[in-house]
């Protein structure tokens, strides 16, 4: 064995040891913070070419989409919405929505609930943390030993996406009302915004509905505490989200970015507003013609920041069957993914690093044998 692939290993080993100190502090990034340290532990630093990327010189004129939902039972407001979220979803493949009807205490509790769990007594958080695939779980990197580098953040998951139930006295008591009210009004809106869709994409109101693709979900409840060299670390990695649809919520920090023509945008925060993106399986089942985009949030020196990301995922368990829509499709426009179930999907999803463009694997092969 030559020394660079002996130190290759030895440097692996390492790093496996620090991974697994830092799981078992079960304390997570905040657990970090609050030992005083003031420097980023090797785990958490990126290469530089995966950090850079600033997008301060073209905020002022280009931004994610702003839309505005007031008044949506008028005909000519909700033509109007339509085009804007057709025209944001082909596009960016996120947008930003306001009078959206989910009052601003609701929010603001969500989060302050989220803020409360993180910074709780850690004996009583740590009996949530866990790398297991259950309904209620708390931990940092659900990719830890997978990942290339370490986020730097920390997550409560509240799923019920394997079957559609939840027990909601697994959520943690701290931020159990908080979680729950939320998420009832995510689940309005949510309706509302997959009729939106539906029409957008110049289908019948209930059609995604009718997909079932609001049966399972997942809240994300992230806690990003300030990082001692953001420069060198990322709080969330490039990635697509697996879902049909998020709704994410975060508060005034800022940090998240999108990736538009090849350049990182950030999203501004907007007190009361919520962004909304579309999930790889909603890209694949409208064929491509709506985006799911690469997203990353930056580090910040200052924080901690708080977001609640809501996906709506289909039930695991399903074995309904998903492919580009019917409707969609023609001689000219042909499918271009095959047949998938939901959990089949995200199989495929989890086994992969999430800097992958992981829809590719769906993709027929139109290359021999079928003109
Ligand atoms: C996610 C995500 C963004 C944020 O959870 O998939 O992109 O602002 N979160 O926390
Ligand atoms: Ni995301």
């Amino acid at each position: 064995m030559d020394s660079n692939v002996s130190g290759e290993i030895q440097r692996d080993s390492d790093r496996e040891e620090q991974l697994k100190a830092f799981d078992n502090t079960k304390a997570g990034t905040k657990g970090l913070v609050d030992s005083g340290i003031d420097t980023l532990p090797k785990i958490f630093i990126r290469p530089l070419d995966e950090v850079s990327g600033n997008c301060s010189i073209h905020a002022a004129n280009l931004q994610v989409p702003m839309i505005d939902l007031s008044g949506l039972e008028k005909d000519e407001n909700r033509k109007r919405i339509v085009e804007e979220i057709r025209d944001a979803s082909e596009k960016w493949g996120f947008f930003q929505v306001i009078n959206h009807g989910i009052p601003l205490d609701v929010m603001d509790n969500m989060l302050k609930g989220v803020r409360m769990f993180h910074e709780q007594d850690s004996e009583v958080k740590k009996e949530f943390y866990s790398r297991e695939r259950k309904q209620v779980v708390y931990n940092s990197s659900y990719d830890l030993y997978t990942s290339k580098a370490a986020n730097w953040r920390d997550t409560l998951t509240v799923n019920n996406s394997s079957t559609g139930q939840l027990d909601s006295e697994m959520i943690p008591p701290i931020c159990r009302d908080a979680i729950l009210d939320h998420t009832n009004h995510v689940l309005k809106l949510g309706n509302t915004l997959l009729e939106l869709l539906s029409l957008a994409l110049g289908l019948r109101a209930d059609y995604l509905k009718e997909m079932e693709l609001d049966k399972g979900w997942a809240c994300v409840c992230h806690y990003y505490p300030p990082c001692p060299q953001p420069e060198l670390a990322l709080g969330t990695a490039k990635h697509t989200d697996s879902s049909f649809l998020t709704v994410l919520l975060q508060d005034q920090i800022g940090g998240l970015q999108v990736l538009y023509d090849n350049q990182w945008f950030d999203v501004q925060p907007v007190h009361g507003a919520l962004v909304i993106n579309i999930g790889d399986m909603l890209q694949m089942i409208s064929n491509d013609k709506f985006k799911s985009v690469w997203h990353r949030v930056r580090a910040n020196h200052v924080g901690p920041r708080v977001s609640a990301a809501f996906f709506f995922s289909g039930v695991t368990i399903s074995q309904k069957i998903y492919a580009p829509i019917k409707d969609l499709i023609s001689e000219e426009n042909l499918p271009i993914y095959r047949e998938f179930t939901i959990e089949e999907f995200l199989i495929n999803f989890f086994s992969r690093p999430l800097v992958e463009d992981r829809n590719k694997y769906f993709m027929i092969d139109y290359s021999e044998g079928k003109n």
